[in-house]
């Protein structure tokens, strides 16, 4: 009703698009009416957007960070297009409570459809025909999982609370309604209020200074999907690397993370010399608390980092190299939807590998590659006895949590799938491949389909698809008989030297070890026999000190056979580590090593401890191993 009065020009305006239909005229009313015969969005089942009716195309965000409340106040301004006959357009929202919706600054009726666990809810706002922009005010809810607010007692400093997000794969919706699916792109701006003292961060264009208001304004220029947006506030403070890139952190933090990321720079010149110049203008990463429950998050201009790849050593910035990478697999090109995700992880892997290969060597990059085979294999044969159809690059997550999808499938059989055609083609080839697909789809979805089709007639001779079996690869279950030989002479060094003390009990030469790296001592101690027993982990211990490593891959390696065989003197050093750190990656195998060597009691003694410290990614994943 309300609706009469702007409701007679803009049919007039379809009408007049209607009938110019068949020239090239593109008006600035434009409408997606052209692109109804073929949908051009495809239908994403994990989104209740219906983007071929009516699509969002830029966000202008308002919004209040209550640390008291917890609780994000906002308003989302969103620039809309419309096809013509839509009468609605639809978002997704998780928990969000919603205060006022209005359609072209006029009040609009709107509904919430019914909740579901992982979905959220649809709202559904009435739209006049031709309707511009529609304004969402609104607060977050308890159930907001992709915010975690820390306590100071959570933070590095212990003086000034702390909140990221980690919107990826469907939590953007807990904290902005938005059209919740990677097919989706948008543009952005906003204007962000926090508490003075803090600093706020997003996956735009960033302040490299506190101010005193503690208003802070943001741009990003290129369309992302949801799944990109980010925010991050607390005591945080700024170094540049190089003229382009820098490190956040909270400052008794960020001296170490600056020297972990020297090469930076040098990681993006690799980058930019295999696959095109960066497309994001600069390149920073925050380091964020140890509760952050991912090792990385790929979020625009603005890579979120776990603290727990602060070696001390440089040695685990594969990690950096990988959300880098995926400014060109993934934020660039992006999966059509989750059941699509190997084309972001899997040659995101790949491009890390060859990232590290061209700052460290191949032998660094085959070390890489050799602990991925090991996990992969490992993984893919636990799988195929519980979710053998997981085990397939093309999954079907409809009705899932595409968390789900999250096993090392999409990453390194996905990565073996690519390097496997690069050994058939040739680098050179398939470098110049990549390069071209990358150009090509850029701000574009792909999907497993269309990547194939692409493959096939730029890249691939005949015969070629057979011979590879890239069919297999992408649709079948388990892991292709021609997965790539990896060649690491120097993980074969430590196998001869772990034969040798299996066998008589000799440890290794001193001017042996002193050359190994942190991948020689993964590689060693995922090798240990499963019935190892605790003497010999004794004998390594005192050696090599593994129960007091600094290094959070080598702790979490150590802890499954020290746990499976009783070890009880790092029984102290696990519960510490489960209680400070937030990492699913490293809490799920350790969990699991606990409830598998008959020690469940202890592993719920030290969740209650450390469930409060939790992401909800990572205390939803817990709950469910622990519960009884
Ligand atoms: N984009 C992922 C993290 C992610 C995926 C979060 C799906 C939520 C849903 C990120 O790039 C990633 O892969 N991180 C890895 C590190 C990497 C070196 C394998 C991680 O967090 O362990
Ligand atoms: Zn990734």
């Amino acid at each position: 009703m309300k609706y009469k009065f702007i409701l007679f020009p803009a049919i007039t305006a379809s009408l007049l698009l209607f009938s110019c239909n068949n020239s090239t005229n593109t008006s600035s009313t434009e409408t997606i009416e052209d692109e109804k015969m073929s949908p051009k969005y495809v239908n994403d089942p994990h989104s209740y957007a219906e983007p071929n009716q009516a699509i969002v195309k830029h966000l202008n965000w308002n919004a209040f960070v209550d640390f008291e409340n917890k609780q994000i106040k906002g308003t989302a301004n969103w620039d809309i297009e419309t096809s013509s006959d839509a009468s609605n357009i639809v978002f997704d929202i998780y928990g969000l409570r919603i205060n006022s919706v209005s359609v072209d600054y006029n009040e609009a009726t709107f509904s919430i459809g019914d909740f579901d666990e992982e979905m959220g809810s649809p709202l559904t706002i009435d739209i006049p025909s031709g309707a511009k922009q529609v304004s969402i005010e609104y607060q977050t809810g308890e159930q907001a999982k992709a915010l975690q607010w820390l306590d100071p007692s959570q933070t590095a400093g212990k003086k000034i609370p702390f909140l990221f997000t980690q919107s990826q794969a469907i939590l953007a919706r807990t904290w902005i309604p938005c059209q919740d699916g990677p097919g989706v792109r948008y543009t952005y701006d906003a204007e962000v209020k926090v508490p003075a003292g803090m600093l706020a961060l997003m996956s735009a264009d960033n302040p490299q200074e506190k101010n005193e208001t503690g208003i802070y304004n943001f741009k990003m220029e290129q369309p992302i999907p949801s799944y990109l947006m980010a925010l991050s506030a607390g005591d945080i403070i700024f170094k540049p690397i190089s003229e382009r890139t820098g490190v956040y952190a909270e400052p008794s933090v960020l001296d170490k993370a600056v020297y972990e990321f020297e090469d930076l720079e040098n990681m993006v010149q690799a980058a930019e010399g295999l696959y095109g110049k960066y497309a994001w203008d600069r390149y920073d990463i925050i380091v964020l608390p140890p509760s952050f429950p991912f090792g990385g998050m790929e979020n625009p201009r603005l890579t979120f980092a776990t603290p727990t790849i602060l070696a001390g050593d440089q040695s685990l910035v594969s990690l950096v190299a990988h959300e880098l990478a995926h400014s060109w697999s993934g934020n660039l090109v992006t999966n059509s939807t989750w059941d699509d995700f190997w084309l972001n992880e899997g040659f995101t892997v790949y491009f890390e590998h060859r990232i590290m290969e061209a700052l460290y060597g191949r032998d660094y990059s085959e070390m890489l590659a050799s602990l991925a085979k090991d996990g992969l294999m490992h993984e893919a044969h636990s799988m195929m006895k519980n979710v053998p159809n997981d085990t397939k690059l093309k999954l079907d997550l409809t009705g899932r949590n595409p968390d789900d999808g999250l096993t090392s499938i999409p990453y390194d059989k996905g990565y073996f799938f690519l390097r496997n055609i690069e050994e058939e083609v040739g680098r050179e080839k398939f470098d110049s491949f990549l390069k071209n697909y990358f150009e090509t789809f850029k701000f574009q979805v792909m999907d497993t389909e269309r990547f194939l089709d692409y493959l096939k007639s730029n890249l691939l001779v005949e015969g070629q698809a057979d011979s590879l079996g890239i069919d297999n690869w992408v649709y079948e279950q388990g892991i292709p008989k021609n997965i790539p030989e990896v060649k690491s002479d120097r993980f074969v060094l430590v196998d001869a030297e772990l034969e040798g003390f299996m066998s008589s009990g000799n440890l290794p030469a001193k001017e042996t070890t002193d050359k190994w790296t942190t991948h020689e001592w993964l590689h060693f101690i995922n090798h240990l026999p499963e019935g190892i027993g605790q003497k010999k982990l004794a004998t390594l211990d005192a050696a090599y000190g593994f129960t007091q490593s600094g290094n959070s891959e080598i702790s979490a390696a150590w802890f499954q056979p020290t746990i499976r065989n009783n070890y009880e003197a790092v029984y102290p050093k696990v519960e510490d580590f489960l209680i400070n750190v937030g990492r699913r990656k490293f809490l799920t195998p350790t969990y699991k090593a606990l409830i598998e060597s008959g020690k469940k009691d202890m592993a719920i003694s030290i969740y209650e401890k450390a469930r409060p410290n939790y992401h909800a990614v990572a205390r939803d994943t817990m709950d469910e191993l622990l519960k009884s």
